[in-house]
C-alpha cells in the first residue's frame, strides 16, 4: 500500500523558541498582546472544535450549510483538473463537501498544528481511497512554498471559517496578495467571510453560555505556563469578548482580575487590575468589503453565497491575470 498521507514540514523547526519570542515581545508591548495563531495547541485545537457546536456559534454551521448547496455550483467553477488546497485546515469536516463535490485527485491540507492536521489528513485518506492525500504543517503568516510532489496546473484554494477575519484588512490585503503570487493564473481561492450583523448577536457568539470560548481564550494561558516555563495563573484572568463597532471586528482579550507580575521564561511583566492582553480580532466584512479586499490583491469575484439570513458568506475569487 502506498503512504497514506505525504507529511511535509516547513515550521521553523524551533516552534518553541518562535511562540517564546513573539509572546514575550507582545507581552512588552502596550497594550499588551498575543497572536491568536497559538491558540491552537492540541487541547486549543479541540475547543475550537466545541465552540463550533454551540449554539450561539453560527459560523461554522452555516458556513456547512452554503458549502452543502454551493458545493456543485462550486465544482463547476472550478472544473474537471481542479485540485483543493486547504488552508488551516483544522478538523477538516466542511471539505469534504467539496472532495464529494470535485472528486479532485489530489488534496493538501496546511495547518500550524500538527498533531491535529497529521490526524485529519490520515482520516481523509482512508475515507478517500482514490485522493492523493498531502499535509503540509506551517505558519500561513508567512511565506509558504506548495510542497514538492504536490504540483497542481490548476489549485482551488479553500480558506475556511472566516480565519482570515484574524487578519486585520491590511494583513489580509497582504496575505492574499501573497496567495495571488503563490496560484498559478486561473486559480481559485474559495474564502468564508463572517458578515456584519448585529452586536448582540456577534457578541454572543464569543460568549457563549457553556463558557467553551472563555475556556478557548484561558487555554493560551495554560499553555504559556506550561511550555514557557512560566507563573501565569490562568485563574487570575477574565475573558472578554466584544464587537467593536468603529474596526468593525471581535476583539477577545484577557482581562487581568488584580494587579499582578508574572513570569515568563525568566523576564517579570506586571499586570495593573484591570489590564488586558489582546489575544483577537475577528474581523467582520459586507459582501462587498470584501470583494474589494480581494480586488485589491489582484482576485475578481466570481460568486458569492450567503445563507437566507445573511449572517456568513462564502466568496469565489479568482485569479485573472
Ligand atoms: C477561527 C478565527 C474564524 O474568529 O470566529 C472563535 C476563532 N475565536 N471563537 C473566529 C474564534 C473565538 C474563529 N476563527
Amino acid at each position: 500500500m502506498a503512504l497514506a498521507v505525504r507529511f511535509h514540514d516547513q515550521l521553523s523547526h524551533n516552534s518553541t523558541a518562535s511562540l517564546g519570542d513573539e509572546i514575550l515581545a507582545g507581552f512588552a508591548a502596550r497594550p499588551k498582546w498575543a497572536s491568536p495563531k497559538f491558540f491552537y495547541d492540541r487541547r486549543g485545537s479541540e475547543l475550537f472544535e466545541k465552540i463550533t457546536e454551540q449554539p450561539e456559534y453560527y459560523p461554522t454551521r452555516t458556513e456547512e450549510l452554503i458549502l452543502s448547496l454551493a458545493a456543485h455550483d462550486i465544482a463547476e467553477i472550478a472544473g474537471p483538473e481542479a485540485d483543493l488546497i486547504e488552508l488551516g485546515s483544522g478538523a477538516s469536516r466542511k471539505v469534504r463537501l467539496l472532495l464529494e463535490a470535485m472528486r479532485p485527485s489530489s488534496y493538501l491540507g496546511i495547518d500550524i498544528s500538527e498533531d491535529f492536521l497529521r490526524s485529519s489528513t490520515l482520516q481523509l485518506a482512508a475515507d478517500y481511497p482514490w485522493l492523493d492525500v498531502h499535509a503540509l504543517c506551517a505558519d500561513f503568516c508567512d511565506e509558504l512554498h506548495l510542497p514538492e510532489g504536490f504540483d497542481s496546473v490548476c489549485p482551488l484554494a479553500f480558506f475556511p471559517g472566516s480565519s482570515i477575519g484574524n487578519f486585520t484588512p491590511t494583513q489580509a490585503q497582504q496575505f492574499l496578495t501573497r496567495l495571488h503570487c503563490l496560484l498559478p493564473v486561473g486559480s481559485g481561492l474559495l474564502v468564508g467571510v463572517d458578515l456584519i450583523k448585529s452586536k448582540t448577536v456577534l457578541e454572543a457568539a464569543y460568549n457563549d453560555a457553556a463558557g467553551v470560548t472563555e475556556a478557548f481564550n484561558l487555554n493560551l494561558l495554560e499553555r504559556i505556563r506550561c511550555e514557557l516555563d512560566s507563573d501565569i495563573d490562568p485563574r487570575r484572568f477574565m475573558h472578554k469578548a466584544i464587537f467593536n463597532e468603529g474596526q468593525s471586528r471581535i476583539e477577545m482579550h484577557l482581562v487581568s482580575r488584580e494587579a499582578q507580575d508574572v513570569t515568563i521564561k525568566g523576564r517579570r511583566f506586571h499586570f495593573e487590575a484591570g489590564e488586558s492582553l489582546h489575544t483577537e480580532n475577528s474581523y467582520k466584512y459586507s459582501l462587498a468589503s470584501f470583494a474589494a479586499l480581494g480586488r485589491s490583491a489582484g482576485f475578481e469575484s466570481i460568486a458569492q453565497w450567503t445563507d437566507p439570513q445573511q449572517l456568513f458568506s462564502v466568496h469565489y475569487l479568482q485569479r485573472s491575470v
